[in-house]
Order: C-alpha cells, then structure tokens, then sequence
C-alpha cells in the first residue's frame, strides 16, 4: 500500500510572506524528487473558489462572522474532499496557503466569543488536520503595508485595518502555543532566502 502524503499549512497576518514561502518550498520538495500539490484557501477547487469571490470582495460589513464561518467551511470542505484527500492518498506534500487556523482566528476571534462554534464545526465537517503549520510571524503595520501594495480587489479583511492584524497575530501566537506539537513560529522580518531556508530546516526535522 502507498504511504499517505504530508500535509503542511501555512498561516499568518495578511503580507506576511506566505503566498512567496509556498511556492519556495513547494519548488525545493520537487527538486528533491517529491510530488507537490501546492493550493491555498479560501480556495483551492473550483466550488471553493466561487465561494472565495463571495467572502473576499465588497464591503467589510457584508457578511456576520457566523456566515463567514459557513462560507469558509463549506469553501474548505469542497477543497479537501476535491483536492486535498485525494492528493494524500496518492502520497504527495500538500502545501497549503491558510488553513482551519485562519477560521480559528480571523473568525473565532474577530469578535472574541466564536471560537468554539468554529472548532464545533470543525469537528463535525473537517476530518484531516495539518500534520505541520507554519507561522510565519510579522509587525502589523509592515504586513498590512505590504498587503495593501497590491493590486488587488480582494481587500475585505485587509480593509478591516492594522487593529485586526494586530489581533490576530496575537492570536497565531497563542496557537502555537496551544498546538506544540504541530505549529511552528518562523520570523517574517528577514530576507526572502533566509525565511525560506528556515522553513526548510523546519519541514526536513519534522518529516
Ligand atoms: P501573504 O501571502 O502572506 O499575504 P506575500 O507572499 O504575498 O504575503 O507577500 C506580500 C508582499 O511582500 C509581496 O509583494 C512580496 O513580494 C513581499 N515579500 C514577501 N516576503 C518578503 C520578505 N521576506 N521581505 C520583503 N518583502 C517580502
Ligand atoms: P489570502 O488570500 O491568503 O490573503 P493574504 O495573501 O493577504 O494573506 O486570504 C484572504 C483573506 O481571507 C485574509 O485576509 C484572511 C481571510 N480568511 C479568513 O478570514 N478566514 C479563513 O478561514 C481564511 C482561509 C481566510
């Protein structure tokens, strides 16, 4: 029988680095001969793209965190019963840009009280959990303004401000913490090359 695959995530405020950080490791895994399946969320399959445009465009009030926590589930679950699982079966590295941490903090946390309906729902809908999350860690303000530096009209939560980056990286720290065994911190304020060669260390001492 085939050995299942690795799946490995990534998380972080907005600009923190990861969109460049995927493609780096997926791109060192397949020089050493590994099959990658490198895809991000919200999104990944097609139905969770779709639903991708509905959450990351338009005014910050659009939609209630309670909604959003639907939307980014239903998104998550297409993704991993398209995508995901399938590819791990197979054996590959899934590499994926966010994750359930993302809901757990910019959801579960935006408001302060709904951490638990996001884990609740979890539980109920999403069954494979990361085998290794980075964090990638960085100032709010040099995140927000990397990511408001781009050309991009998928701006909703970045339009939320610095205050909610704030927050949240607080938050992504405090995960580390409660997962010890599965999320990792690496430090954002650094060179592209060096920020990858950390994040390789992490991945070859892991697996
Ligand atoms: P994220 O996916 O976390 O939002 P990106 O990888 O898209 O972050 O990076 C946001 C912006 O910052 C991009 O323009 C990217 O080129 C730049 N960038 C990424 N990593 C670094 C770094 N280590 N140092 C300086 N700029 C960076
Ligand atoms: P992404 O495209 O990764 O943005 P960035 O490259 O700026 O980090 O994600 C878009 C936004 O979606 C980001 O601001 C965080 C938000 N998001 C949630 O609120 N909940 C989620 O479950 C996920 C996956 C993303």
């Amino acid at each position: 029988m085939k050995k299942a695959g690795l799946f490995i995530t990534f998380e972080g405020i907005d600009g923190s680095g990861k969109s460049t950080q995927v493609k780096l490791l997926a791109a060192r895994l397949e020089e050493q001969g590994w099959d990658v399946l490198l895809t991000r969320e919200p999104g990944g399959s097609k139905g969770a793209e779709e639903i991708r445009a509905l959450v990351l465009k338009g005014a910050p009030e659009r939609w209630s965190a309670e909604t959003e926590i639907l939307l980014f589930t239903a998104a998550r679950r297409d993704h991993m019963e398209k995508l995901i699982l399938p590819a791990l079966a197979e054996g590959k590295y899934v590499i994926c840009d966010r994750f359930i941490d993302s809901t757990r903090m910019y959801q579960g946390l935006r408001r302060g009280d709904l951490r638990t309906v996001v884990d609740t729902l979890t539980k109920l809908m999403i069954e494979k959990q990361p085998d290794l999350t980075i964090v990638i860690d960085m100032e709010p303000s040099i995140g927000h303004a990397r990511a408001k530096s781009r050309e991009t009209t998928e701006e909703r939560f970045e339009d939320f401000g610095v205050g909610l980056q704030s927050k949240m990286r607080e938050g992504f720290l405090q995960l580390a913490k409660e997962f010890p065994d599965r999320v990792r911190v690496v430090d954002g304020n650094q060179t592209i090359e060096n920020l990858s060669d950390d994040i390789f260390d992490l991945v070859r001492e892991r697996f």
